[in-house]
């Protein structure tokens, strides 16, 4: 039985009475709103968006956090190759062209249906460096123009776009959605580079191989282009600022952890993904039927930038027919992009022997294969009847697919798009597919699998919140880069001193004295001395002692 202590019952009594008092209080007085906002009055009003490369998947994310910028008075102007389309989804943008719009096809000496990555990036670097005198010209136009006070730089092959911040003095965002990119660490990887996604269970020689050779070879690769580079800036004379360049503000990183593999952030790296539109456009009236009607669908994209060879695309086609015959899914969305509807044979084969004729899949007629010229991809994903994706794994897919708690079946083409499907296929929501060895067995094994799995539904649900929670911190990013922009007229900037109230002391203490070496440098001396000094003696005494027994022995 449990004693009463008539002390603390009254106290209890007392911390209740006290209590009740403030409650009542509380209640007839009327509370007073916390003001959030500061004083925008004199922040500098004009960004620039940059992007070399251009196209929905490297712009689209960046303009979702513009235009929580523009929606809180700020001017911003793209300029990337290409044009932003539809441009009705951001009003009050301003948009100039830098190039014609990037294409893979534009690529000479790279057979994407065979290299995946590391060749496709050095490619496009070569082209930017081709193009870095025209280029940072545009740039340059452009900033003085509309007298731009930040720069907000997409990081892949931009150098211009960074260099001109520098040399204007103006602080610089950079943007990408790979952390290998911005922050990499000695524990992971990237398969564009040749290596696992994480090295924590590889062997020590694939950690050495990992670590020194491959960075080596890339090096060795990249060399000539980073002279290349240099000579161009050279020939528009434009200076290194503070000896390395480019110099950056601040980096957003358009990922989420639970995606991307845990790892240590500088202060100034900061995740603020998955980053989603505000509103996305509805289903059409007549996918809105096709998929009411239809209670397991499949929805398959690659993009818009990547395509593959025409012997997959039957292996695909097949699989999807295959699949419906099987009763495994019950319909098929295939948004195909033009220059794809011409690369099928005009019959497939079937593996029961039977032949089936494309040309009335492609034009539609099918009733359980829904072909389009594009599908509002976030809706769709959204239906409740879609239950797989069929994706090549693009960072903006991957992050609408988690969002809405969609399995994925990935056939990666290159780019970042192999990490992503490791990365996800490790998390327990997606298998992956090999462009280079695609069977239709293979495919529709993987789509039940995917379909039927219980462990993958429940990872699912967990990364479902975990996009949803981190799709807010796109405000975030907007908050930076106002923070930042209210510091950009600075002196202080000019100074170097910008932003140290982020930098950590390590970063201008050097490797030694930041992590102590020279301290546990000393402490090893002290020790070793005093072990050498008691070894020493030890010695002495043993050998006099003998010496002396000799001795003793001799007399
Ligand atoms: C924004 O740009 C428009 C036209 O480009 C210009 O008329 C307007 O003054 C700019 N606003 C600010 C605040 O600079
Ligand atoms: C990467 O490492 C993981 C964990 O050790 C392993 O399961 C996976 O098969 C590896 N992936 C590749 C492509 O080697
Ligand atoms: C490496 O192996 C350990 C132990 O089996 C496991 O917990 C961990 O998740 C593995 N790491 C990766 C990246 O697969
Ligand atoms: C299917 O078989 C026919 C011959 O029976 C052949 O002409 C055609 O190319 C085959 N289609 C595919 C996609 O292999
Ligand atoms: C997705 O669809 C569900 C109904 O299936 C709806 O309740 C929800 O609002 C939609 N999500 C978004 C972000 O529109």
């Amino acid at each position: 039985m449990i004693k009463r202590n008539p002390i603390l019952l009254l106290l209890i009594l007392l911390l209740n009475l006290i209590f009740y008092v403030n409650v009542n209080t509380a209640t007839t007085q009327s509370y007073i709103p916390r003001k959030i906002d500061f004083d925008r009055s004199g922040i500098p009003k004009n960004i620039l968006l940059g992007s070399y490369v251009g196209g929905r998947s490297h712009v689209k994310p960046m303009l979702d956090v513009a235009a929580i910028l523009i929606e809180r008075g700020y001017n911003v102007t793209l300029l990337s190759a290409g044009r932003y389309e539809p441009s009705s989804e951001y009003p009050g943008l301003n948009q100039i062209t830098l190039k014609p719009p990037l294409r893979i096809k534009d690529l000479k000496n790279v057979n994407i249906h065979e290299d995946s990555g590391f060749r496709g990036l050095s490619q496009v670097t070569e082209m930017s460096i081709n193009d870095y005198g025209k280029t940072y010209e545009k740039y340059k136009k452009v900033a003085i123009e509309y007298n731009i006070d930040l720069f907000f730089c997409d990081v892949l092959v931009n150098d211009a776009c960074m260099d001109i911040a520098n040399n204007l003095k103006k602080p610089v965002i950079a943007w990408s959605s790979s952390l290998q990119f911005m922050d990499p660490v000695p524990y992971k990887n990237d398969p564009m580079f040749g290596c696992n996604i994480s090295l924590e269970n590889e062997s020590f020689f694939e950690r050495f191989r990992c670590a020194l050779i491959q960075p080596l070879q890339i090096a060795y690769t990249m060399a000539p282009l980073a002279r290349q580079l240099n000579d161009a800036r050279k020939q528009i004379d434009i200076k290194p600022v503070s000896g390395k360049m480019p110099k950056v503000s601040l980096a957003l990183v358009d990922t989420f952890f639970g995606f991307e593999l845990p790892q240590h952030l500088a202060p100034n790296v900061q995740e603020i993904g998955p980053v989603l539109s505000k509103e996305y456009p509805p289903l059409t009236p007549e996918l809105s039927n096709f998929m009411n009607a239809h209670e397991r669908v499949l929805y398959v994209a690659f993009g818009t930038r990547f395509f593959t060879t025409t012997e997959n695309n039957n292996k695909i086609l097949q699989s999807l027919v295959e699949a419906i015959n099987k009763k495994i899914i019950d319909g098929v969305v295939w948004p195909l992009v033009e220059t794809s509807r011409d690369n099928f044979y005009p019959t497939l084969n079937l593996t029961d022997g039977t032949q089936v004729q494309t040309l009335p899949i492609l034009n539609n007629e099918h009733p359980h294969i829904h072909i389009a010229n594009f599908a509002p991809q976030f809706a769709v994903l959204n239906h409740t009847n879609t239950k797989l994706f069929f994706s090549h794994g693009g960072a903006g897919s991957v992050h609408e697919s988690l969002y809405t708690g969609t399995p994925m079946l990935i056939l990666p083409f290159g780019a970042d798009q192999i990490g992503n499907s490791h990365k996800l296929k490790s998390i327990g929501v997606a298998l992956t597919l090999n462009k280079l060895t695609l069977d239709v067995n293979d495919i529709l094994n993987k789509i039940s699998k995917l379909l039927e799995d219980e462990k993958i539904k429940k990872n699912l649900k967990r990364m479902e919140v975990l996009a949803k929670i981190n799709s807010k911190r796109k405000y975030r990013a907007a908050d930076l880069i106002e923070y930042i922009l209210q510091n950009s007229g600075l002196e202080e900037y000019v100074n170097d001193d910008f932003l140290k109230e982020w930098e950590p002391a390590s970063s201008r203490m050097g490797f030694i004295k930041a992590n102590n070496l020279d301290v546990y440098g000393a402490l090893l001396g002290v020790v070793l001395t005093l072990f050498g000094g008691i070894a020493f003696k030890l010695f002495k005494l043993i050998s006099n002692s003998s010496s002396i027994k000799i001795k003793s022995k001799k007399a």
